[in-house]
């Protein structure tokens, strides 16, 4: 299979991850035939500097023309004071996702069996392993409240004297389509969807959860439904996170409890994320953010980067069985004992301590052990 990917690797740690993710991406076309062609472009501050604008048009052609974006990370402190529509997240995150329609974020967060002790829970918490699934509403909410109010006649201004102004704003069309992901997904495991919400208090998280019952119960009925305050489900997760299978939420309360998640299965530097657009387009990028702290040393765990190629396989390219071979390669790394710093246990010995670069070799290495073709 011959494909073109948009490689947006982004600022901070984002270039030495991306870098892994690609060493990996050629072990598995190497492995099984594939041709995968990189068109690398800039975007967020690094493109700021060079353009002028987070997201320049030479970016955006370079995406047009692709099957799939890989996405690093973008921002940082130098770009933070920038007007908000220049900035890396305003100015071209969120703009990526709402042009291409990338309304359906999947996060899965995932237990690699080596790893319980890294993980923040005690381990009899974990017994058995966890997966879950985050499907996480992606272009709607208030992250793009501000688009929406003009065309809604609600438009004063988002900040007036004192005063500042976000809108939490959803449609049912919005809502039925995220439910869909979700159901196909639960339908694929355990048949068990949470949805989360604050129904207590905010108006469209009643029109929400109405949505959802709604939708559920016309189109999947054999799906078992519950639904939980975004509060209580913080609690829950941090508490009794094997309760969960696939749970389906608003932008915003999908931001905070992956990340969350991700704490619980041992670090940020874990979780990739699939966004994915009615037609199948996606952009593939890790949950965590640039780490402008650590750029630059060698760090960086590049595991979220690396499976979130394993994730544009899949769902972009239909390539399952290579992007199970790239999990495998993971798990039996993990399991040989290799860590980078932020997943390392007291017990770790110190030769197996990986920079990030180290662990991405490492991974590609494995990929052709793993048996099959
Ligand atoms: C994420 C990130 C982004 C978000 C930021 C960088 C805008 O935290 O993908 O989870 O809030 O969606
Ligand atoms: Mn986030």
């Amino acid at each position: 299979m011959k494909k073109c990917i948009a490689v947006l690797a982004g600022d901070g740690i984002g270039p030495e991850i991306m870098k892994e993710g690609l060493k990996v991406l050629d072990a598995v076309a190497k492995k099984y035939g594939h041709t995968f062609e990189y068109k690398e472009a800039l975007v967020g501050g690094c493109a700021y500097d060079a353009y002028g604008h987070p997201l320049p048009d030479e970016t955006r052609k370079v995406c047009d023309s692709a099957d799939a974006i890989y996405f690093g990370a973008v921002g940082g402190p130098k770009w933070e004071t920038l007007p908000a529509e220049l900035t890396p997240e305003r100015g071209a995150l969120l703009p990526l996702r709402s042009i291409y329609g990338l309304f359906a974020n999947l996060r899965p967060a995932v237990i690699f069996g080596p790893l319980a002790d890294a993980a923040s829970l005690k381990s009899e918490r974990l017994k058995g392993g966890l997966d879950i699934l985050i499907v996480r509403e992606l272009t709607g909410g208030v992250y793009f409240g501000r688009n929406k109010v003009t065309s809604l006649a609600l438009k004063e201004g988002t900040v007036q004297g004192e005063y500042a102004v976000d809108y939490m704003i959803y449609s049912v069309p919005e809502i039925e389509r995220i439910a869909k992901v979700a159901c196909e997904a639960a339908m694929k495991r355990g048949k068990k969807l949470t949805s989360v919400d604050k129904a207590n208090v905010l108006e469209s998280s009643k029109l929400w959860r109405k949505v959802v019952i709604d939708y559920v119960q016309k189109k999947y009925p054999m799906i078992q439904l519950n639904h939980m305050y975004v509060d209580n489900a913080a609690m829950q997760l941090a508490t009794n996170p094997k309760q969960f299978d696939v749970i389906v939420t608003e932008n915003m309360f999908g931001d905070i409890l992956s990340d969350l998640a991700s704490a619980i299965t041992g670090s940020i530097g874990m979780l990739p994320s699939a966004s994915l657009s009615e037609t199948g387009f996606g952009l593939f990028e890790p949950i965590h953010g640039s780490a402008p702290d650590i750029a630059g040393q060698g760090k960086a765990n590049p595991l979220a980067q690396i499976l979130s190629g394993a994730m544009m396989l899949k769902y972009a390219f239909g390539l399952s069985k290579e992007s199970n071979a790239i999990e495998h390669a993971i798990m039996s790394v993990l399991e040989d004992g290799y860590r980078t710093g932020d997943i390392a246990s007291a017990n770790t010995l110190k030769d197996k301590i990986l920079s990030t670069s180290g662990m991405g070799i490492k991974v590609a290495e494995y990929i052709s052990k793993v048996e099959g073709k």
